[in-house]
């Protein structure tokens, strides 16, 4: 993970605040310049920003979309010419060469900064639109991004255990999980095969370059089984697995997991019967489930209580997470919900 951070990045608190937002495309309306770097925008901590962000290694070889920088360096100028100080030359340049590429990339790279003791660089290959492909699963949503965070909080929560994602999509709360809280065993899960391939693509990315990493397993056609790893103590599998056929998983499996995880698949009210169901079976007195979701239609998320009450489950809520990473969509709030069997 962390060999992808470029190594001359600064460590000022301040640019590596603003190189986060960068990195992952934080909406560029929520990114207040001045805050992260005061009013001083001298010629030196211009050439910073610029080294950290579009300059970067890491931007150089896992490009953000083209779009995205050039709206970000317009803007970065904008607020320095507004300060009163002079535009670094190198900015210039870097925008006349940003404007002399295409910008319509259907793909693209975001990356996760996360701060675990040392600076760790999640980097995940994603569309561009929320919904490609006729699926939802090929982007981060803000829900993974939230659980991450609330994750990373509760540490002690994951370590050492068997965690399972549902609909995890191309994999930012799990790999933020055994980057941050060394579970036993990780087990990605979703049954889209374009996601399952990009989750797949996306897990290598991250750990396979890793020296502390093994690859343990490829694609078995005749089993759901689809990448198997194994990264410092954690075993980490990519799953294909349909709530519809949970069941059926449960029954082959001798174990349940210890906690199962779910970020931002509360949208289809037609899927909630077989989501509650599958939860039924995963759940056994000793685990429970963790699940955040953004609340875009409150009536949604009201139905699949519903579900879970008509499945003996019962729910709470629990925490947000304190510190939130900037993200790049709407600032709809997300609820955590704990889902466990009905005592
Ligand atoms: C909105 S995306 C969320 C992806 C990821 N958890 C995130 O927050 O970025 C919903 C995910 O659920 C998966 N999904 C939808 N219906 C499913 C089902 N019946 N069984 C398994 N996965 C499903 C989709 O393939 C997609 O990856």
């Amino acid at each position: 993970m962390s060999q992808f951070i470029d190594n001359n990045m600064k460590q000022d608190t301040h640019i590596i605040y603003l190189t986060k937002q960068f990195l992952c495309c934080t909406a560029l309306i929520n990114m207040d310049f001045t805050v992260s770097i005061g009013k001083d925008f001298d010629l030196n901590i211009q050439k910073q920003i610029l080294d950290n962000t579009i300059d970067s290694e890491l931007i150089k070889r896992y490009p953000i979309k083209i779009s995205y920088q050039k709206a970000f360096l317009k803007s970065l100028m904008k607020k320095i010419e507004e300060s009163g100080n002079e535009v670094h030359a190198d900015l210039y340049n870097a925008y006349c060469r940003l404007i002399s590429l295409p910008d319509g990339e259907s793909m693209h790279y975001r990356h996760f900064l996360i701060e675990n003791g040392t600076l760790n660089c999640i980097t995940l290959k994603e569309s561009t639109n929320l919904i490609s492909k006729g699926t939802t699963g090929l982007c981060s949503w803000q829900g993974a991004v939230i659980l991450n965070e609330w994750c990373a909080e509760n540490k002690e929560r994951f370590y050492g255990k068997t965690i399972l994602e549902l609909g995890c999509g191309i994999g930012l709360t799990g790999m933020s999980v055994v980057s941050t809280c060394c579970p036993k065993q990780y087990i990605f899960s979703d049954c889209h095969p374009m996601v399952l391939d990009m989750l797949c693509d996306n897990v290598k990315l991250n750990f396979l370059s890793n020296e502390r990493c093994k690859l343990l397993n490829t694609r078995e056609a005749t089993s759901r089984l689809q990448l198997q790893l194994k990264y410092e103590q954690t075993d980490i599998q990519v799953i294909d697995l349909k709530w519809e056929d949970i069941d059926r998983y449960v029954t082959d499996e001798s174990s349940h997991p210890d906690v199962i995880i779910a970020a931002d698949i509360l949208y289809e009210s037609n899927s909630f019967d077989s989501l509650a169901s599958g939860l039924k079976c995963l759940l056994t007195p000793d685990n429970y489930a963790i699940f955040a979701a953004t609340i875009r239609n409150e009536d949604t998320v009201t139905q699949f209580l519903e579900h879970l009450g008509n499945h003996d489950l019962a729910f709470e809520e629990c925490d947000s997470p304190k510190h939130i990473m900037s993200i790049q969509s709407i600032n709809a709030p997300v609820r955590i919900l704990k889902i466990s069997q009905t005592i």
